[in-house]
């Protein structure tokens, strides 16, 4: 089942029109232009591009943040321009932003988490239950009774799904979310949302320009101008490498190596991923070199 689809969305942010030099209104760029892909259920999802190639303006439509200018968005069959639904839509589809500081409105964590229930009127002993779930499902029960301030960003960002998880979503939106952090607080939180992937079956769609996170998803869509301009298994896209200099964007570093030897003579098959199925590939290429 698709949990989103979306046939030809387009859309233009509202600017004043400014003239240029020339006296002439300059002109307005749509942000997306066209856009059509499907979200299947429990699939985790990939948004690749350079900066202003339309990400996050597709990944405020997945929450109705955004509603199309032309073209229909649908969320687990909603129309995202059915303002009467725009509640269930926003339980139904959670976004993590990239500041772990700015997503944090409780001085305490459990507080924290609570909120989002609390502001649907959920009973006090069922949000209990479900924050405690939802603290224990990201890994930071312990930290329950804590101060915000007081955690890694890594931990605030995972206090922040939780926030989300307690509101029993089926889709997860990441925008940038572990663009702040170390590598070990990105690896936290991304270990974090593909074990509620895998275990849980929510979908995960996240956005980054970390090449190695992208290799985590199911399905990787490479945005261009406002357009989606190629999707498919990280296998199949990083092995066009066409579209991705086009996209800005460069090879994971598993690929690279795989690319330049296979460039220098080794018999190197195409779609290799992970350091393991690059030695593999390496060794094969050398015992049958020695044959
Ligand atoms: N609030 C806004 N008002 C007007 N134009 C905007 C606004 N937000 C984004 N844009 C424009 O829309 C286009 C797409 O921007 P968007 O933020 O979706 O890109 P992005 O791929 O998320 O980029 P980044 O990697 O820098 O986060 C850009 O041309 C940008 O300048
Ligand atoms: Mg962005």
């Amino acid at each position: 089942m698709n949990i989103i689809k979306s046939e030809k969305i387009s859309y233009t942010y509202p600017t004043y029109q400014e003239d240029n030099d020339e006296g002439k209104a300059a002109e307005i760029k749509p942000a997306l232009r066209d856009v059509s892909f499907d979200v299947e259920a429990g699939q985790f999802i990939c948004i690749l591009g350079r900066n202003g190639s339309g990400k996050s303006t597709l990944a405020r439509h997945l929450n109705a943040l955004l509603v199309p200018n032309e073209g229909t968005l649908w969320i687990d069959g909603m129309d995202s321009k059915d303002a009467s639904k725009l509640w269930d839509i926003r339980g139904n589809v959670g976004m993590v932003f990239q500041n772990p500081d700015n997503q944090i409105i409780g001085s305490v964590v459990d507080e924290d988490v609570a909120f989002g229930l609390e502001n649907i009127g959920v009973p006090s002993e069922e949000i209990q239950r479900r924050v405690a779930q939802s603290l224990e499902n990201v890994g930071i029960a312990k930290y329950a009774k804590s101060s915000p301030n007081k955690l890694s960003g890594g931990q605030k960002q995972r206090v922040a799904v939780a926030g989300i998880l307690a509101m029993n979503p089926k889709c997860i939106v990441l925008d940038e979310s572990t663009a702040m952090l170390d590598p070990r607080g990105r690896e936290e939180v991304m270990e974090t949302v593909r074990k509620l992937n895998k275990e849980q079956g929510i979908t995960v769609i996240t956005i980054t320009h970390y090449m190695d996170e992208a290799l985590m998803a199911d399905h990787i869509f490479v945005m261009i101008d406002g357009q989606i301009a190629m999707q498919g298994t990280p296998g199949e896209v990083f092995e066009r490498e066409d579209i991705l200099e086009r996209a800005g964007l460069r090879l994971p570093q598993i690929c690279q190596l795989a690319h330049e030897l296979r460039k220098a003579g080794m018999d190197i098959p195409k779609g290799v991923l992970t350091a393991d199925e690059l030695k593999e590939a390496v060794v094969k290429a050398v015992q049958k070199n020695a044959d």
